[in-house]
């Protein structure tokens, strides 16, 4: 018997909103406005293009949306800069289509999470605009970090600290004193010192919550208390876009504090909900104190996400991470795609040790096979696992988009050198053919590939072993077997060749060979479904390369 997949056949049930601790184990996907869905046919996303396509995430089966911003913002970062926060931006709609988003996925039984940027503001927002405009000695400056410069004429940056978007993280205004920010110009680092900015996030928290969002994704959670006295790093000793290592501006144990109160005041609204942080720390064990019980409820697993497609690394990883969420009481978390990394689909088709940004599309056959192999090794552990739009169709990123359409900010602070974000944001294909091939009716604001139809959602619904169906039956199938997602434990098996991994849940085994060569091992039970074509008979497996297996047992 050589085939893909087996029963059971896809459920597209609505999940019960009113379900407890839902996100313990829920599935979420994000959406990135921008490149969703184009109702107007102006080229960029809008809510109202996210709402005509709930019914498709319902029928994936996922459990939750994760929104991020659509804010009024310039967007000098992707909206990630934001100037209003309790404004919609023109460009995805009004507030009014964010009632509608957040009412219809309720009624279709999703879940919706919001985006909430404490870190920074845009320089636009009227804080800002009127510090700047007040001039030095107002007081509208201690709610950000103004400082005066060193050299004989301060003409010198405060401190040696540099922006992840490359350059230095101060900018000097025309009056002379200087302004911090870990990313661009244009997103100044708020004081969290300051008590009116606390005051104000709690007031932004009810805003969202009445409104009734499920949640937040708390963007840059780790990096919202600097260092006493904001110390020079010293030394060559600069930090990565997006790494793990220690520094005076982040994962500062003041953040916790926050969190507390950010706790108590979700926990005054209905209805189960929840924060997640990205917090990119040096270990697990220091994200595992975000998601102490009476602070966030999970945080991203960047460290899986970085991981390599090697069986001994991932089971590592797989074990640390449950570890360190256990005595904590939270759900491991599980991702393999963001609108901040290269999608896994050409990570995977790349050669190992590249980072999370890469600009060279690789082998890739070779990166989906493994990202078909890892999305259902993911799928298959305990915790909750995040989805990126797009990564249900296989799509790779765009390597070879011209430098005159990137709109990154990382890539030209850094001279081209970094930022390749724009490559996991072309927005994604709904059909075969047709303007922008149905992301909208008129043109898409990032080139889309000529290849992308043969991507689409129409061109791969319906087709048995495709990576849509895939991704389907896989939802369906944890929907079918509750455990799955559920406990914080799995069983391994060693007596496996190097490079093959298995483990078991409570009814269920998963099998992925993360080799470059066929094995044939024991079959462990009933095939439920498979990454890629396998063959099972009397009893045994031909498991070809890079594939996973789940079985009922
Ligand atoms: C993390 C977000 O995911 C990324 O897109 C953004 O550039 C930075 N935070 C700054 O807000």
């Amino acid at each position: 018997m050589s085939q893909h997949f087996t029963d059971p056949s896809p459920v597209y049930a609505s999940p019960a909103r009113e379900a407890a601790d839902w996100w313990r184990h829920a599935v979420i996907y994000q959406v990135y406005p921008r490149s969703f869905a184009d109702s107007d046919g102006d080229g960029t996303g809008d809510l109202q293009g996210v709402r005509q396509r709930l019914p498709y995430l319902r029928d994936l089966g996922v459990d939750a949306v994760w929104l991020s911003p659509f804010y009024a913002s310039p967007q000098a970062d992707g909206g990630y800069d934001v100037a209003d926060y309790r404004a919609v931006d023109p460009m995805y709609g009004t507030l009014l289509d964010a009632d509608a988003v957040i009412r219809d996925a309720h009624a279709l039984g999703l879940r919706i999470i919001v985006d909430l940027v404490p870190n920074h503001s845009s320089d636009q927002h009227e804080w800002f605009k009127r510090a700047v405009a007040e001039g030095p000695g107002s007081p509208l400056r201690d709610r950000y970090h103004f400082r005066t410069g060193k050299g004989e004429h301060g003409e010198l940056p405060p401190n040696d600290w540099e922006s992840i978007f490359g350059g230095p993280a101060w900018t000097r205004l025309p009056d002379g004193e200087w302004y911090l920010h870990l990313f661009a110009p244009e997103q100044p680092d708020l004081n969290w010192e300051h008590p009116a900015v606390a005051d104000e996030f709690r007031s932004i928290l009810r805003f969202w919550l009445d409104m009734g969002v499920d949640g937040f994704r708390v963007d840059v959670a780790h990096g919202l208390v600097k260092a006493e006295g904001l110390p020079d790093l010293g030394g060559g000793d600069q930090l990565k876009l997006l790494g793990n290592a220690v520094m005076p501006f982040f994962d500062q144990d003041g953040v916790h504090e926050i969190y507390r109160s950010w706790r108590l005041v979700l926990d005054e609204y209905d209805g189960d909900r929840i924060f997640v942080a990205e917090a990119w720390t040096p270990t697990v064990e220091r994200t595992a104190l975000y998601v102490r019980p009476d602070e966030l409820h999970q945080a991203f697993n960047f460290q899986y996400l970085s991981a390599p497609w090697e069986a001994a690394e991932l089971r590592r990883l797989i074990d640390s991470s449950l570890d360190a969420m256990r005595p904590v009481g939270a759900p491991a978390t599980w991702v393999l795609s963001n609108h901040d990394v290269t999608r896994h689909a050409t990570r995977y088709a790349n050669p190992p040790g590249l980072g999370t940004q890469i600009r060279t599309a690789g082998d890739r056959e070779l990166g989906l096979r493994r990202a078909r192999a890892a999305t259902l090794l993911m799928l298959a552990l305990p915790g909750s696992a995040y989805l990126y739009q797009g990564e249900e169709l296989g799509l790779p990123d765009v390597t070879d988009l011209p430098d005159e359409v990137r709109q990154d900010p990382s890539f030209f602070r850094a001279q081209g050198q970094d930022g390749f974000r724009d490559g996991c944001r072309v927005p994604i294909p709904w059909t075969r053919t047709g303007p922008s091939y149905g992301f909208g009716d008129g043109g898409s604001w990032l080139p889309q590939p000529d290849a992308w139809g043969e991507l689409s959602v129409e061109a791969q619904t319906g087709v048995p072993d495709s990576t849509l169906e895939m991704y389907r039956r896989a939802l369906a199938v944890r929907r079918e077997l509750p455990g799955l997602g559920a406990g914080t434990d799995v069983t391994w098996h060693d007596e496996l060749p190097a490079g093959i991994l298995r483990f078991d849940r409570p009814g269920f085994a998963c099998t992925v060979n993360t080799t470059g060569t066929a094995v044939r091992i024991a079959a462990p039970g009933r095939m439920l479904l498979a990454s890629g074509p396998v063959t099972v008979a009397d009893g045994r497996l031909d498991l070809p390369a890079d594939t996973t297996v789940w079985w009922a047992v």
